[in-house]
């Protein structure tokens, strides 16, 4: 592998961020940082960014008393807020409105219409604004509702134009069947593949009657509907051209220019990780690589590599909702925990494929177990022990013995499969294992001349362990990591103080 191509699913701005965006957008961003580390800083490139047409959005617009792109203009930025508040470093920010996204994407849609994969027709059925969503009969509630929006859709009848999704349903099957197209975890993959059998109905590319959106170049009285557009932004996000340089940078954003010279898109075509959550795989996982197979006229080496799908977040057993007032801004996280402690809270919940229920009166109680009395305080005592009891600094910094070779496969392995959850883990369990040796050999009770050896043997386990969590923690915890890597120069060099890492929260 010499590059890798990540991204986030690009979010409606009709509200704030919350904290289910930045588990995924965060994910990402430790991804992010792991593949910069295993390959090289211009090898990475991350995309995030808004989704920012279509009915639901005018609908918002329009009850604020602003045109819908003022209102985008409102915002989109507040989802790059929260997200350098997290410390998240993509390398493009993509808006829809981004004029060269809007070209991009009509170019694509001309490019099917030449293959023969778009016709038109009339749609009879429902609609939910809300998923901005077809919705059929059998999908909705008994009383009728959208099961996630709680609303009646919409009876429309319109004409639109269709992709024709039966023709690629076959080979879909087969390449995700086979994890030539991979979908993970295999929960999400046999969710797709039972879709895949229910000979899914073609779906439409555009929308008469839904005027904030992108006017398709051969008939303008449609739109291109929501979905399809915003899915393209994983194309149109890389493509140069229409205004748009090489350089990602010259928005002001990103972490460092990922391509100095030539085209991004050769570079970094097709996307190597594909982070959404569970709510839209059907989209990610069928229509957006039938849509690519079209354009590429089934050339399967265009298709992304990996399509991961997380689970959801619930707060005290309820979905996040506005109405019910209980979700949680990243933003507050960050202002009471500080970056680092916000990114663990977010990420140290629950395993990546599975759904967990948090409370958030209990993220307090976690920071100061983990963070203050687990890595912090493991941190200074060591820093106190090495100041009182240590003599010849040299000879501290030979053992290897508290972790084994294994644990680094271990933590790699884990990292490839993105499971962060885990890797906190593992990295608790050698802090706890640290303060278990301190607690059995009791280094502040030996004496600093006579006792030496065994001072510098449990120190110098302690020293390493913790050396590998500074490095474990790079893309999960960056300034911690460097934090505690600065910390143990100090001690080298028997120049330090011992302010606490992470002071604890009352
Ligand atoms: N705009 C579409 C996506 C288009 S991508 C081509 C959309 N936007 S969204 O704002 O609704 O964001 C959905 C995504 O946000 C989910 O797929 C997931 O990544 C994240 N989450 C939203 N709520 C979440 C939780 N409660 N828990 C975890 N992640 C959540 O759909």
């Amino acid at each position: 592998m010499d590059k890798f191509y990540l991204t986030t699913p690009i979010y409606y701005v009709n509200a704030e961020p919350h904290i289910g965006h930045a588990y995924t957008t965060l994910i990402a961003d430790v991804m992010a940082r792991y593949y910069r580390d295993q390959l090289s800083d211009q090898a990475v490139f991350f995309l995030t960014g808004t989704d920012e047409h279509g009915a639901k959005i005018a609908e918002v617009a329009a009850k604020n008393n602003l045109t819908p792109l003022e209102f985008c203009n409102q915002m989109s930025p507040k989802f790059r807020q929260a997200w350098k508040n997290l410390g998240i470093e993509y390398s493009r920010f993509i808006r829809t409105t981004d004029p060269d996204h809007e070209q991009n994407a009509r170019d694509f849609l001309v490019s099917l219409k030449n293959k023969q994969a778009l016709y038109q027709a009339d749609y009879h059925g429902l609609y939910c604004t809300g998923c901005e969503s077809f919705l059929l009969e059998r999908q909705l509630t008994k009383d009728g509702f959208c099961p996630d929006h709680q609303r009646p859709p919409e009876a429309i009848s319109e004409k639109n134009w269709f992709f024709k999704l039966a023709d690629y349903l076959p080979v879909l099957e087969q390449l995700i069947a086979d994890d030539q197209l991979l979908v993970a975890p295999s929960n999400s993959k046999e969710e797709v593949l039972g879709l895949l059998r229910q000979e899914l109905a073609d779906f439409s590319v555009s929308r008469p009657s839904v005027s904030w959106g992108i006017k398709l170049p051969w008939d303008d009285q449609q739109t291109i509907y929501v979905w399809v557009e915003a899915l393209l932004n994983y194309w149109t996000g890389l493509r140069q051209g229409y205004g748009r340089q090489a350089d990602p940078l010259q928005q002001g954003y990103g972490r460092q220019a990922a391509v100095q010279q030539g085209s991004l898109f050769n570079k970094f075509w097709p996307p190597d990780l594909q982070l959404i959550g569970k709510d839209i795989i059907k989209f990610h996982c069928i229509y957006w690589p039938a849509m690519l197979l079209a354009y590429y006229d089934g050339d399967t080496r265009h298709l992304p590599r990996q399509i991961f799908a997380h689970g959801f977040y619930t707060i005290n057993g309820q979905k996040m909702s506005k109405t019910i007032g209980n979700v949680i801004d990243p933003n507050n996280l960050v202002a009471k925990y500080g970056v680092d402690g916000a990114r663990y809270l977010i990420l140290s919940q629950f395993p990546i494929g599975t759904d967990g229920d948090i409370e958030e009166s209990k993220f307090t109680e976690k920071f100061n177990a983990d963070l203050a009395n687990g890595i912090g305080n493991l941190l200074s005592r060591v820093t106190v022990l090495v100041g009182k009891k240590i003599q010849n600094h040299e000879s501290l910094w030979k053992s290897t013995e508290i972790i084994s070779n294994n644990t680094r496969i271990k933590y790699d392995q884990l990292m490839s499969e993105l499971k962060i959850f885990e890797v906190i883990k593992l990295i608790n369990k050698i802090v706890q294992e640290s303060d278990e040796l301190l607690a059995a050999t009791k280094p502040w009770q030996l004496d600093a001349v006579a006792d030496q050896p065994a001072v510098i043997k449990t120190l110098s386990h302690v020293l390493f362990a913790l050396t590998e969590i500074s490095s474990y923690l790079t893309p999960i915890l960056p300034a911690t990591a460097r934090a505690i890597s600065e910390r143990l120069n100090q001690l080298r060099l028997k120049q330090f103080d011992n302010p606490p890492l992470f002071p604890r929260i009352t």
